[in-house]
């Protein structure tokens, strides 16, 4: 919101009175004398007026952490432990999670409590490249790179997902790189071609990589170059026009697709 409604808000003066104020020179943000009625402020920012807290600015909080097995990634769960109670701040409460990953995934885990950073990077069609390590429960064909690299039509959607990265590692063991969020992308890629992800890992979201000495469980505060790093700096393409290139028709009422696509994925444990 703009400075002068915070004033008026906050000191229940109209906003004449706050742009005057402002005028005068009483305004300081951030510690800074502020002399544009007009400026964003938002509830993150510490705003004064003749030395008096008008808003005391909550704490922006930007966290990486080591998501294990087994935790869920949610910020309230009658029956798992989820990444919220694996981190000790006082102001955890405030975190969402940006971009969740599956209970039986384990990995690289972003919150914060800014949305207006959050946002453009849980897009689904943010294409800040994620990567993951994948071990299936059957041998990874070789042909798998090119339909990976051209992607697969899902029918629920109605889209076809954007070219991904296969590496093959070893017989069952690959990394993919994706450059969007789709619901269960990886298990449903995998089943397309009748294999099985028995291990999923999230080794990197963009430029942030998920440190050898940062232990599943552990978690640590995000630099301001890691923060800045993931800013994007053109928003996502909007809509799903640019990509529904359909490789396959649409399946014709009462057809069936060969694979299901949000059924089991055939791990053990639930998603
Ligand atoms: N794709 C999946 O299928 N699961 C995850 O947890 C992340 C990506």
């Amino acid at each position: 919101m703009k400075l002068d409604r915070l004033l008026a808000k906050h000191r229940g003066m109209g906003r004449k009175q706050a742009r005057e104020l402002i005028a005068a020179g009483s305004v300081h943000v951030d510690g800074i004398l502020q002399d544009r009625h007009d400026v964003e402020v938002d509830r993150f920012h510490h705003v004064t007026t003749n030395a008096e807290t008008v808003q005391a600015g909550q704490r922006r909080l930007f966290i990486m952490l080591h998501k294990p097995v087994g935790i869920v990634s949610a910020t309230k769960d009658a029956d798992h432990r989820t990444v919220i109670d694996l981190i000790d701040d006082p102001d955890k409460e405030t975190l969402h999670i940006v971009g969740r990953l599956d209970r039986n995934t384990s990995g690289l885990v972003l919150l914060t409590n800014d949305g207006n950073w959050s946002k453009p990077l849980t897009h689904p069609e943010h294409k800040v490249p994620k990567v993951y390590l994948v071990e299936t429960d059957r041998p990874i064909p070789p042909e798998a790179v090119a339909a990976f690299a051209e992607g697969f039509y899902f029918h629920t959607e109605d889209l076809t997902t954007r070219p991904a990265t296969l590496e093959i590692l070893s017989e069952r063991k690959a990394r993919l790189t994706l450059h969007e969020g789709r619901y269960h992308q990886v298990k449903r890629m995998f089943h397309r071609i009748g294999n099985r992800v028995v291990a999923l890992h999230r080794e990197s979201i963009g430029p942030v990589r998920l440190p050898a000495d940062l232990p599943p469980g552990g978690w640590r505060f995000l630099d301001a170059r890691e923060i800045e790093a993931l800013r994007p700096q053109n928003p996502p393409i909007s809509g799903d026009s640019l990509r529904r290139i359909l490789k396959f028709p649409a399946l014709a009422p009462g057809e069936t697709s060969k694979f299901p696509e949000n059924g089991d994925f055939g791990l053990a444990s639930p998603r």
